[in-house]
Parts: structure tokens; C-alpha cells; sequence
């Protein structure tokens, strides 16, 4: 895990996915009170020292129907920790103890450091959250850049997606979005909230402009 700001790592690991090596990001907050809010946890192996050393797992998201498979293990490690998930994931993972579905849950529900909101009709019925002290909003498969450097799997999903070098929406997934005028009025929801990164779960981490970033990203939804 590396430290992003204060209270605020990433991890970056590889998941297998239809076969393929896809690198992946988590996100660890630590709220200071030793509480720890794990988003996309994965790789537990890798995680597991420094976050016992960090604190105690209180949280677990799992923010859209794609990045659930390394809660099972968490679940395990970690059995006195919560799970918040969109109803999407509940109903495909009825393995997992969900504890809390963002889709129903109240805005207070992490308490007055965090902002989340739902994006209607989003592949993956994905959840977006606000990490205020540190002004970062922390996205799973909403958007990304797919740099050169980014290994082989990455680059043809970069390239049939058009965003290849450029922070976008994928256009396949463009094609998957319903509801699209809820959706829109999320982003712009989101859009007005103040935050200095974009932190997805893909590609890198985004921290010039990163609203204007997010505003072309979805300029499409508007059209
Ligand atoms: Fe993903």
C-alpha cells in the first residue's frame, strides 16, 4: 500500500478477470480513530500486515456489481466488518453478508467526512464516494485513462473503448448506461462537489483539473 494523503493509501494488485491479468486499485481510508473504510479490497495477502497495523477494517465497499470477488476473503479475515454494496451486488453475490445497501442507505451513513452518491442506470449500478479532508472522489469503472505503459489487457480495453491517453467513459460501456437523464443529474451532482483527484479503480490516478476531467468525460450524456 502506498500513502496518497493523510489518512489516505492505495494498493494497487492484479485481479484475473475472463481469463485475463487486470491491474486493480483499493482504497484505505483511515478516519483517525483506527477505523479503516476499504474500497474494492482485494489481495489480501499483500494488505493484511499493514492494515492490522493501521487499524481495525470497519468498512468494506463494494461500489458496483464488477468489484466484488475479493470481499469473500475480507469477509472472512475481517468478521466484525461491514459491508456497503449496491443492490446490484447483493442480489448476484448471495454468498456475501451485505449489510448495507447504498441504494437505501441514509447520506450520514459513514459520517461527515464522506459524501456518496449512487449513479442510476450505470453499468454495474456503481456507487461514487467523496473523501472530504482529503478531496478526493474515489470512482471504480466510471471513467479512466489508459496510458502506453498500462499492460496489454488494459491497452485493447483502452482501445476499443476510445480512451486510450485521454480520461473518458469506455464507449462500450457508454452503450450499457439506462436512465440516462438520473445519471446525468448524478454527475452533475458530483460535478459540484469539491475535490482536488479522481482516484478510479483503473489507469491512473487523476489530479490536474480533475473536474474539468470528469465534466468532458461525460460530456456524451449530455448530448
Ligand atoms: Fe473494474
Amino acid at each position: 500500500m502506498r500513502s496518497i494523503d493523510t489518512g489516505l493509501w492505495v494498493h494497487e494488485s492484479a485481479v484475473r478477470s475472463f481469463g485475463l491479468s487486470i491491474p486493480c486499485r483499493m482504497v484505505v481510508v483511515e478516519s483517525g480513530d483506527g477505523a479503516l473504510w476499504l474500497h474494492s479490497p482485494m489481495a489480501l495477502t499483500e494488505t493484511a500486515d499493514q492494515l492490522n497495523a493501521l487499524g481495525r477494517v470497519t468498512w468494506r465497499v463494494a461500489p458496483n456489481a464488477f468489484h466484488h470477488l475479493g470481499q469473500t476473503e475480507y469477509q472472512q479475515a475481517f468478521p466484525d466488518s461491514r459491508l456497503a454494496a449496491p443492490t446490484a451486488v447483493a442480489g448476484k453475490r448471495r454468498d456475501l453478508r451485505v449489510d448495507v445497501r447504498l441504494d437505501e442507505a441514509p447520506p450520514d451513513l459513514f459520517g461527515e467526512h464522506w459524501r456518496w452518491r449512487m449513479i442510476p442506470g450505470s453499468p454495474g449500478s456503481e456507487c461514487v464516494f467523496l473523501h472530504r479532508p482529503s478531496a478526493s472522489l474515489i470512482i471504480t469503472d466510471l471513467a479512466m485513462r489508459i496510458d502506453d505503459g498500462a499492460p496489454l489487457p488494459l491497452r485493447l480495453y483502452g482501445r476499443l473503448g476510445g480512451i486510450r491517453s485521454h480520461f473518458g467513459v469506455n464507449r462500450v460501456l457508454r452503450l450499457m448506461y439506462r436512465r440516462r437523464d438520473q445519471a446525468r443529474r448524478a454527475i452533475e451532482d458530483v460535478l459540484g462537489w469539491e475535490f482536488q483527484r479522481i482516484i478510479p479503480a483503473h489507469g491512473p490516478i487523476v489530479d490536474r483539473s480533475p473536474r474539468v476531467a470528469l465534466s468532458k468525460a461525460f460530456q456524451w450524456l449530455s448530448e
